[in-house]
């Protein structure tokens, strides 16, 4: 199957100067009784991607949403659908997002084989994308990295929105941008959890692509300059 969208066309503005992050608000800290009307607004406002938190109660301690869910936002929006797999079986469950989602990301640590999982995801016409917990080493993802179209990096414990940014985790996305050059690989890097302006800055100068961010979008008094504040941090 053809594959959906290439990188360059998931940006709504030139990526190449590589000054700029792309800004992936995570629905999960939305008002989800104004659910349209939070997807529209959040997107007036210049988001780049919609991420979806899918969580299972198994993998995390926390129960989200499943597909039918996914599904209506990505009936709403006009970005690309960004699903975060927090769920223990990704293998049995990442079709049943393929039709709306441009990026699925599975965990390692999840209960799979995940260089199966991420062929077959790339085989379903998706990008793929790998995560990896704050504890997790990154040896556990370097071998598979010719396998992903994003590597996520998580800088809190998944589960929920609204803790605070791990700065270790840092040396994983230094070390991703290193392995990425030396490899010639084109995968993206993302941070996901905790992510403000000023976490936002550090994740940048480490070398991340995609910036992941529920609370301080959603919740914020002002959500234009959350963005802008977000967009041109660091
Ligand atoms: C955490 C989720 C995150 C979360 C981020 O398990 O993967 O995507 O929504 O939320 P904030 O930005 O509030 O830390
Ligand atoms: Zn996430």
């Amino acid at each position: 199957m053809q594959r959906k969208r290439s990188i360059a066309d998931c940006l709504s503005y030139d990526y190449s100067s590589a000054l700029m992050s792309i800004i992936a608000p995570s629905v999960l800290a939305a008002d989800w009784g104004n659910l349209a009307h939070e997807i529209a607004k959040v997107q007036d406002t210049g988001a780049d991607w919609l991420h979806l938190d899918v969580m299972d109660g198994h993998f995390v301690d926390n129960i989200s949403f499943g597909p039918a869910f996914v599904q209506t936002v990505a009936r709403a929006s006009r970005v690309p659908i960004d699903v975060h797999l927090m769920i223990s079986r990704p293998d049995h469950y990442f079709s049943r997002f393929t039709d709306c989602a441009h990026t699925i990301t599975v965990h390692v640590e999840a209960e799979h084989d995940p260089a199966a999982t991420l062929r077959a995801i790339r085989e379903a016409g998706c990008q793929a994308g790998l995560a990896l917990n704050p504890p997790t080493k990154f040896e556990s993802v370097a071998p598979l990295l010719p396998l992903v179209d994003l590597l996520l990096v998580m800088t809190v414990n998944p589960g929920f929105g609204g803790q605070s940014f791990i700065p270790d985790t840092m040396s994983k996305v230094a070390a991703a941008v290193e392995v990425r050059k030396k490899q010639g690989l084109q995968f993206l890097i993302e941070v996901d959890g905790g992510i403000e302006p000023q976490t936002a800055a550090v994740a940048r100068a480490a070398g991340a692509d995609v910036l992941v961010a529920g609370t301080s979008i959603f919740r914020a008094p002002d959500m234009q300059a959350a963005m802008a504040s977000l967009r041109h941090a660091g």
